[in-house]
């Protein structure tokens, strides 16, 4: 994986004229120089808006633009006409809330591990409940079987925690709310990067992510939402772009996507996160996984090695994902990234992570969180947690 460490320009970023390590990936990714280039590519030769003329630059943008839609739609086994772009994955969820219909009397499903981003667009327009899905400390589907009632119409699951990293089993709880009738959205911020995803076989509804999550651009996200939820949804948002005829007395929304664009896209976003994608594609799932795994499994064997530390999750055996809280016992988590960054130039983040419901329930006001990605090394993993052993002779 090494050599893809170059592709990333902020990676030569310095601190102190040293080399910053990057551990907050979870929060946002870094851009391979293609993203970049695709972007500047936009504005030095199209700087021209979408579906609105016939002159070369706009029909060039448009062509560009709907090509990662299907690019889109390859990349998640999906029909290009179920890929909508939105801001990101916030924006994805409240357009997903809107598009299923719900009324003040129905009953959401979400876990207890949900980021806000996929809670508050359902509690502003449901009645939500938090499932905790733990049964004798494994998750259990049942805990979810056991809430549905006769006005329980979603099920929301995040796919893999932005807290503890953990995979949910999406594919037994979307299963279960077909059983049951129910629509289901997959919360893939935190999956988009680091395994391939197939909605056809997940057979959910619905499914978002923010580009940025997944080496593309800020501003630029993804619904994917099934065609047959989609023809029978009234538009969220009205405006250019998403008409067909308009006069005084009303008008007509155009079909597909369209529908639920109004207005100009993040075309520049759009352009970045094909880049984005076809990054992914050259490196391979496979080369991913892999070194994820690695990255995963180094840094839970020398966590495990510290007294000091507690880690946060829900099962007991290592992640695949390498995303980690923690708390180091005696430690404000405020000083503890402080102290990583100033002195061990280490940028990682102490919070709730979006997920305040879930502290509340650990009883935690946050976590100290580490999240990596293709581009950290396993040395880097070691210089993090030989900053948390000296921090922890030194303090404690
Ligand atoms: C699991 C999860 N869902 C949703 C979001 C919201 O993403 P955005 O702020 O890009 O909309 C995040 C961001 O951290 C996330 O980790």
């Amino acid at each position: 994986m090494d050599h893809f460490r170059s592709h990333f320009p902020a990676l030569s970023r310095q601190q102190n004229g040293k080399a910053i390590i990057f551990a907050d990936n979870a929060s946002t990714t870094l851009k391979p120089q293609s993203v970049i280039n695709s972007v500047n590519y936009f504005y030095t030769h199209l700087c021209s808006n979408v579906h609105r003329g016939e002159n070369t630059l706009t029909q060039e943008a448009s062509e560009l633009y709907e090509k990662v839609r299907i690019r889109l739609a390859d990349f998640l086994n999906a029909s290009p006409d179920e890929i909508i772009f939105v801001k990101n994955a916030t924006e994805g969820i409240n357009l997903a809330a809107h598009l299923a219909g719900l009324t003040q009397d129905s009953h959401v499903l979400n876990s207890i591990f949900e980021h806000h981003s996929n809670f508050l667009p359902w509690f502003q327009r449901a009645k939500v409940e938090l499932v905790n899905p733990l049964r004798n400390g494994d998750f259990h589907p049942d805990t979810f079987q056991e809430k549905i009632n006769s006005q329980t119409k979603l099920l929301a699951i995040s796919h893999v925690s932005n807290i503890t990293g953990e995979l949910f089993p999406v594919d037994s709880l979307i299963q279960l709310a077909k059983k049951n009738n129910l629509l289901t959205l997959v919360d893939a911020s935190q999956s988009i990067s680091h395994f391939p995803i197939n909605v056809k076989e997940l057979g959910c509804d619905f499914l978002v992510f923010s580009g940025h999550k997944i080496f593309g651009p800020s501003g630029v996200g993804v619904l994917f939402a099934r065609k047959e939820v989609l023809e029978r949804a009234t538009p969220w948002m009205v405006g250019g772009g998403m008409v067909d005829w308009v006069e005084e007395s009303g008008f007509a929304p155009r079909s597909g996507p369209a529908k639920f664009e109004a207005g100009t896209p993040n075309i520049e976003g759009v352009l970045g996160l094909g880049s984005a994608l076809a990054f992914v594609q050259e490196v391979g799932w496979s080369a991913i996984q892999e070194h994820n795994e690695k990255l995963a499994l180094h840094f839970w064997e020398l966590l495990r090695k510290n007294s000091f530390i507690s880690i946060h999750r829900l099962r007991k055996d290592c992640p695949t994902n390498p995303i980690f809280s923690i708390t180091l016992n005696g430690l404000s988590g405020n000083e503890v990234v402080t102290l990583l960054c100033n002195r061990h130039n280490i940028m990682a983040r102490y919070g709730a992570h979006c997920a305040e419901p879930l502290m509340r329930y650990w009883k935690l006001p946050g976590t100290v969180r580490f999240s990596m990605q293709v581009y950290n090394t396993v040395e880097e993993v070691s210089l993090i947690a030989d900053a948390l052993e000296s921090m922890t002779r030194f303090f404690l």
